[in-house]
């Protein structure tokens, strides 16, 4: 096959850029072999050039500018990061009609619907399958092998930090702290861990997968987020003990009984009770998941490793080789999916949000608690599912653990309210929501 060679320039160098560089020169015979194409690094663009890094030869400096510029780069890789230089960047390769592959997450939840239709009016593309799931494909499966399905539901683990933490927590009965800090001594969490424990980072996440999934522009800003900073080790031992494993979902559903299409959809980051029996459960350390439910291909989950330099940089390099084949422009400029081209999505607000919920109150342990915190439930119409209570062995006061059938959010936390302010319990209660994945659909068994 005769090979043609393709000009890159790479914004960043840091865990992911240095594992792109290393995958073009490691597979470059593979890659020419499989599509004809040679990867030339013509810039490795960098704030301090004199870093050691893991990028050989390659022409390593500061001048962002004249690496974008240069005419025999054809497609610019912006790997930095965040919505401050990344964002100038980007927008400077797309007005020179230069397609972009990013990673970048922040980017592209912030920004997403100007920069895709300023790639438009440039004849441009942005590639980003890095930017969710790391190494997994999620990005090519919803924008080509789910393309014909109406999709119901996305729930997914898509940050790994998390998913470590969580895992020592339940696995080891570990402290948060404890898991923390062994997340930053393994490289998984950084110094300062906001984005990934406060949900945010898996929230900027779902805004990408359900623009996708829903055919609507989604933001960070319309996601109710709670993180993992908050979590009692308390509740993971009870949700154990009732049949579940607590994991930090992104959530993106159709309310619940609403015909498809322009029915509102539930998005929500937060920490989740998932049944031991659900695949998720079993999603342990830094891999990610993600289940997909299409009307006609069913439930299908999306597993793998969704963070770390290698596997991000397969998704990376997947991104450029489509790019240069110019598959990614053809589906770019043809699929009415991206968030340039479709409407503000229909957001369930979230006390409309219909789920079923674990509780947990320090009640006094006696006579009488327990009918009141149940009248309290039972006025605002939340129906119980199960009432779980040790024999106190100290003190007077005793967690009690309530699961719930289905349930409204506002009346649940309204009922909450009321329940911290009975003077048998010592506020607040914990609350937190279980999933029940959807069924699968009926149209094609
Ligand atoms: P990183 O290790 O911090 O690397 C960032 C790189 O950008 C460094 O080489 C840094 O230069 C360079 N840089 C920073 N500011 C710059 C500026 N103003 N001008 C030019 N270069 C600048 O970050 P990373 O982990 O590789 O992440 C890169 C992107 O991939 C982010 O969007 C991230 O969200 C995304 N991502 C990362 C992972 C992961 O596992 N790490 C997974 C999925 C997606 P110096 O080296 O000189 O400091
Ligand atoms: N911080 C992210 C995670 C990796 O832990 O999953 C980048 O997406």
């Amino acid at each position: 096959m005769a090979e043609r060679t393709i000009g890159i320039t790479l914004l960043g160098c840091g865990v992911v850029g240095s594992g792109v560089a290393r995958i073009l020169a490691e597979q470059r015979d593979l890659i020419a072999r499989r599509t004809g194409l040679v990867f030339d690094v013509r810039h490795v663009v960098v704030r301090d050039p004199a870093k050691v890094r893991g990028a050989g030869k390659l022409h390593v400096h500061t001048d962002a500018n004249a690496a974008i510029n240069d005419p025999q780069v054809h497609v610019v890789v912006e790997l930095i990061g965040g919505t401050g230089a990344a964002a100038d960047l980007v927008r400077k390769a797309l007005a020179l009609g230069k397609p972009v592959v990013t990673a970048n997450k922040s980017l592209l939840a912030a920004q997403g619907r100007e920069l895709f239709a300023l790639a438009k009016k440039h004849n441009s593309a942005i590639s980003f399958e890095a930017s969710c799931g790391g190494g997994i494909p999620i990005i090519q499966a919803l924008t080509h092998g789910l393309i014909a399905n109406e999709i119901s539901a996305l729930v997914g683990i898509v940050n790994g930090t998390c998913n470590v933490i969580l895992t020592r927590m339940t696995v080891n009965g570990w402290t948060y702290k404890e898991a923390l800090a062994e997340a930053q001594r393994l490289g998984y969490a950084e110094a300062d861990p906001t984005m990934d424990v406060s949900g945010r980072d898996t929230a900027q996440k779902l805004a990408i997968l359900a623009s996708l999934a829903f055919d609507a522009t989604v933001s960070e800003s319309d996601i109710h987020i709670e993180g993992i900073d908050t979590l009692d080790p308390l509740d993971i031992r009870f949700a154990k003990e009732l049949g579940y494993v607590i994991k930090l979902l992104a959530i993106a559903e159709r309310a619940q009984g609403s015909a498809a299409g322009g029915a509102p959809i539930s998005l929500r980051v937060h920490p989740t009770l998932v049944h031991k029996q659900d695949v998720l459960a079993d999603v342990s350390g830094s891999f990610n998941a993600i289940s997909v439910y299409g009307h006609a291909l069913g439930h299908c989950l999306f597993y793998g490793r969704g963070a770390g330099q290698m596997p991000t940089a397969s998704a990376v390099v997947s991104d450029l080789i489509q790019t240069a084949l110019g598959t990614a422009a053809l589906a770019f400029k043809q699929l009415q999916i991206f968030a340039d081209g479709t409407p503000p999505a229909n957001i369930l607000p979230f006390e409309d949000l219909q789920s079923r919920y674990y509780l947990r109150v320090l009640a006094k342990d006696q006579p009488g608690v327990m009918a009141r915190v149940a009248a309290v439930l039972g006025k605002y119409e939340v129906s119980i599912s199960a009432i779980l209570q040790h024999e106190s062995a100290e003190n007077n006061h005793v967690p009690i653990v309530i699961t719930t059938h289905l349930a409204k959010e506002g009346a649940l936390q309204r009922a909450i309210r009321e329940i911290n302010s009975l003077p048998v319990i010592q506020p607040p209660a914990a609350c937190l929501r279980i999933i029940d994945q959807p069924k699968e659909s009926s149209a094609i068994q």
